[in-house]
């Protein structure tokens, strides 16, 4: 069998970054890894999240796989580091999209307001790249730690959901703020009715086509070229996912990305 990509998050985030890749990448064949028993990891100490990644990845390298993309910005944030000393395999990690945010902001005399998990936003990793492009304090945080519950409990629309974002974001002049940036795989799926919810000036952007493409580039260059078909074995915390029902709620995941996707092109 032809070597996989695994991808890793704490639970159903990073389907949104597999998803992806399956789109840029159709020729590889992958595994997907959710730490379900241990999700969420974006209110949980550092020390907690680096033990809980470091078990997962080695599981996974375990299985003999070509690449290893942490599809999880908190895991990301807390481990990368320690993973790429680790791991002579490339160990691909998120970021949050601050960059172009900022220089598109900049330009407009716009505000940004980027949303994470609490620990994410913390992180010596994310304050770093924004004390790194933001020379003008125009990037604002927002920690959204109740979207990854309402995301593991497949609570997508409702209500609750709505009322949570209106809340979080009535203590912002919404006029000033050209973009939010989404530093969470888990609040992809969240993004129409983000966009349903903000006035209609503010762009949402993501990190994952630029996880995707710097996945590509490095397959790319070390000249391993997939001879996959698309095939992708999911793994709940170490055990394989095989109950019809388990997969069929990963098909019900991909159906919203495509129907986002479909609702921004068409
Ligand atoms: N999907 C994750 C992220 O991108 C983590 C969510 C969580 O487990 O709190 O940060």
């Amino acid at each position: 069998m032809t070597r996989r990509i695994a991808f890793f998050d704490s639970g159903i985030g990073g389907i949104t970054v597999l998803h992806e890749a399956l789109r840029l990448l159709p020729h590889e064949d992958y595994i997907y890894y959710a730490d379900t028993l241990n999700a969420p990891y974006g209110t949980r100490e550092k020390h907690e999240v680096k033990k809980l990644v470091s078990d997962a990845v080695g599981f996974i390298v375990h299985q003999g796989v070509k690449a290893v993309v942490i599809a999880c910005n908190t895991a990301t944030s807390a481990a990368v580091e320690d993973l790429r000393r680790l791991y002579s395999i490339p160990i691909i990690g998120m970021e949050p999209a601050v960059k172009p945010a900022v220089e598109k902001n900049g330009r407009d005399h716009k505000r940004v307001i980027v949303t994470a998990t609490p620990l994410t936003l913390k992180e010596e990793k994310l304050r770093n790249l924004i004390d790194r492009v933001d020379n003008e304090h125009i990037v604002d945080l927002l920690p959204l730690p109740e979207l990854v519950k309402f995301a593991e409990r497949y609570e997508f629309s409702g209500e609750e959901v709505t009322d949570y974002i209106r809340s979080e974001f009535g203590s912002f002049e919404l006029e000033q703020y050209g973009t939010v940036v989404l530093g969470c795989t888990h609040f992809i799926y969240f993004k129409s009715i983000l966009a349903d919810i903000l006035p209609s000036h503010i762009d949402i952007i993501d990190g994952n086509r630029g996880t995707v493409s710097n996945l590509k580039k490095i397959m790319e260059n070390r000249g391993e070229p997939g001879e996959g078909y698309g095939r992708v074995e999911f793994f709940c915390s170490g055990e394989p996912v095989t109950e019809a029902a388990e997969l069929e709620k990963m098909n019900i995941l991909f159906r919203i990305l495509s129907d986002q996707n479909n609702k921004k092109t068409g």
